[in-house]
Order: structure tokens, then sequence, then C-alpha cells
């Protein structure tokens, strides 16, 4: 059994708090993704559960077995930094045999296991070189090989892909996916990148400032984000927002800015007025806006004009002035738009997210 589990987890450097009471357990053979802005904890977090960091406060527990006391060497982990840590003076093929000669694998072995790797890293033709010969991304790929070979039983990742180009990380991405498939070991993964978050991920976890934001399978993370930060983390382009207040007029009520108007129904317009905050923020994704022809009934949602359109072949993230807003709609490669027409957006139907301006909490 390997399931991770961490039970208000801290860790402080000196004054400064980098992770604080972290409470997550993560399943035997889960993939768990770990997403967050530089400096929010993510790799404190995975250096407590490999031993290479003290912890504050808290317990981890690998399996049932509490592992705070227990050295590196002690836990079935294999590690992937941040920043390589390649043995200098060790060939490509040996930096990733190391860890497998020191527990007396057979060589056949060794050498079956090294090469399968080499082969979907792309690193076969250099497995005689030293460190020191290959490009920042070639160490990374070295890197990730050497943990890959030691087939262990928690993998801890952080940031693996992050220094090669489009086509090697996705195409390494899915050869993680399919060693995990196989492996079925239990993975803490760490990344910027949120289509590796959303495609690799059996569940993500959102970082800030120490804490964890929320947990979730990307599809609850992306449809339902619990505060305003996880919604700007998740969704290209991210999220749109605006603030704005409830209105009542003729019995209808709205949400309403200068920029903004949006009809509630009346189970949301319960819900704001029960949660009695005055002071909200509208969320609505880029993929969820419509445009249409401004129609003068009072009931279109954002009046906007087009500032610029920017074709990305499969589509087309178009920019719109609404008021002091600027919002971005994703539209199809071949919709019929202009720039500097007028529009009337409109936020498709149970897809509007508000949250408190003070608090950042989702509403509903
Ligand atoms: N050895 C250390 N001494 C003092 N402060 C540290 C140390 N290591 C990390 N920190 C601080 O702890 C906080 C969390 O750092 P951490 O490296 O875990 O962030 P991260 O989420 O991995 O960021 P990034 O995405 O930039 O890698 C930061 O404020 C960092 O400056
Ligand atoms: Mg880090």
């Amino acid at each position: 059994m390997a399931s991770i589990e961490l039970r208000r987890l801290g860790k402080s450097f000196g004054s400064v708090v980098a992770v604080r009471d972290v409470d997550l357990k993560i399943e035997d053979g889960e993939f768990m993704v770990f997403l967050g802005p530089s400096g929010c904890g993510k790799t404190t977090t995975l250096r407590m559960v490999a031993g290479l960091e003290t912890a504050t406060s808290g317990d981890i527990l690998i399996g049932d077995q509490r592992v705070n006391e227990l050295s590196p060497r002690e836990r079935d982990i294999a590690m992937v930094f941040q920043n390589y840590a390649l043995y200098p003076h060790m060939s490509v093929f040996e930096n990733m045999a190391f860890a497998l000669r020191m527990r007396h694998v057979p060589p056949e072995e060794i050498t079956r296991r090294v090469n399968h790797a080499a082969d979907f890293l792309g690193l076969g033709k250099l497995l005689e070189r030293k460190p020191r010969e290959l490009s920042g991304g070639q160490r990374q790929r070295v890197a990730l090989g050497r943990a890959v070979v030691r087939e262990p039983a928690v993998f801890l990742m952080d940031e693996p892909l992050s220094n090669l180009d489009a086509q090697l990380r996705t195409q390494t991405r899915t050869e993680l996916i399919r060693l995990h498939r196989r492996l079925g070991s239990t993975v803490m993964y760490v990344t910027h990148d949120q289509v590796e978050a959303m495609t690799m991920g059996h569940r993500i976890v959102v970082m800030n400032g120490g804490s964890v934001e929320q947990v979730g399978t990307p599809k609850e993370i992306y449809d339902h984000p619990r505060t305003r930060f996880v919604a700007q983390f998740i969704g290209s382009p991210p999220m749109n927002f605006v603030d704005c207040t409830l209105r009542t007029d003729n019995g209808q009520h709205y949400l309403w800015s200068p920029a903004f108007r949006h009809r509630l129904d009346d189970a949301q317009a319960k819900c704001l007025a029960d949660a009695g905050s005055e002071r909200l923020t509208a969320g609505f994704r880029p993929e969820d806006l419509t445009l249409g022809t401004p129609s003068g009934n009072g009931e279109t949602a954002i009046a906007a004009e087009i500032d610029v359109i920017e074709t990305l072949g499969s589509e087309l993230h178009v920019f719109l002035v609404a008021g002091e807003s600027t919002i971005v709609a994703k539209m199809p490669a071949d919709a019929a738009l202009r720039q500097g027409a007028g529009v009337a957006a409109k936020v498709a139907p149970g897809k509007l997210h508000v949250f408190d301006r003070d608090t950042g909490l989702a509403q509903w």
C-alpha cells in the first residue's frame, strides 16, 4: 500500500511560513497534481514527503506508517527535482542506472529498464554523454528517466517537463500517463501547466500562500471553482471577472454593473440575497460566451465592442471592451466578426460564477 496522507502538515523557514496546515489524502495509485503560483509551497510539500525537509508540524503517512522520522532511503520514493541534480561525473546511462545498482538489481534488468526509458524519453543516442554535454531539456529528461527506471511505489515529480519544447512535452506527458497506468504508482506531480494538470491528474490540489485552496477532479475544479483564485488559475484564456452588485428591477433580479447585466433566476437571486453580500464579482469563461447582434430589449447581458481578434487556427480569441472591462470570448475559427463592431455578449445558461469580492468565495 502506498497511499500518502498529510495531516496538518506545516513548514516554516524562520519567519517564512512555506506550508500551512495541509490536510490531504492521496489514494494508493492516484495521480495527484499540485498547482499554484510560484512560492506557494509545492516544492516544500514534496520535499517533506521525500524526507529531504523536516516538517515543522503535522504528520506524513505513507501507507499506514508515519514516516516523519524515516530517512529518504527508507521511504520507497523516487523524486524528480525541479533542478535536475544529476551526477556530473557519470554518463547518462550511469545516472539512470545508479539507483538500480545500489539496490542490486541484476545487470540485464538494469539495461532493459534504462534502455526502455531512454527510448521513450528520446535519450537513446545520448547514453554515453555526461550531463555537462547536454541541453537543459535533455538533462531534465535524464532526471525523469532516473526516477522512472526505479519503478517505486511513490513518484514525486517537481515540474519534470518544464524545460521541454511543446512537442516533446506533449509526447512525454502521454508516456507518463502510460507509465503510470502500467506501474500503478502513487504520484505527486507539481506543474505550472494547466493542460498537464487537467490531462494527467486524477485530482488536482490548488495551493495558494502555503495552504490548500481546493482539491478536486479536473472537472470539479473547472466547473465548480470554490474561490476566485482557483477560478482564475484553470482555463485558458482565464475566466473573465466583472465586479457587480445585486439589483432588482420590476420584480426581476439582476447582477448589475455599468458593463454587465445578467438576469438571475429565483434560486440564484435567493442564494445571493441569503448570503447578504453587496460586493460581488461575476465570473464567466471565454468559452461560455456567445456573441450576437445588440437587440436593445433590455435583456442584453453585456454590450461591448470588438477590440482585437486573435486567430489561433482552430479558434478565435475575441477581446471585447465593455465599459471599463475587457472581456475575452472564445469563438469558432469561422465566426464572422469584425474589429470595431458592436456586439451583445451573453453568458451561457448555468455557466455564470459569482464570487464574494471580499472573501473570494464562490456563492454557489
Ligand atoms: N530553504 C529555504 N529557506 C527559506 N525559505 C524557503 C526555503 N525554501 C523555500 N522557501 C520559501 O518557502 C516558500 C515556498 O517555497 P517553494 O519552493 O515550496 O515554492 P513553490 O511552490 O515550489 O514555487 P515555484 O513554483 O517557484 O517552484 C517560498 O516563499 C520560499 O521563498
Ligand atoms: Mg517549486
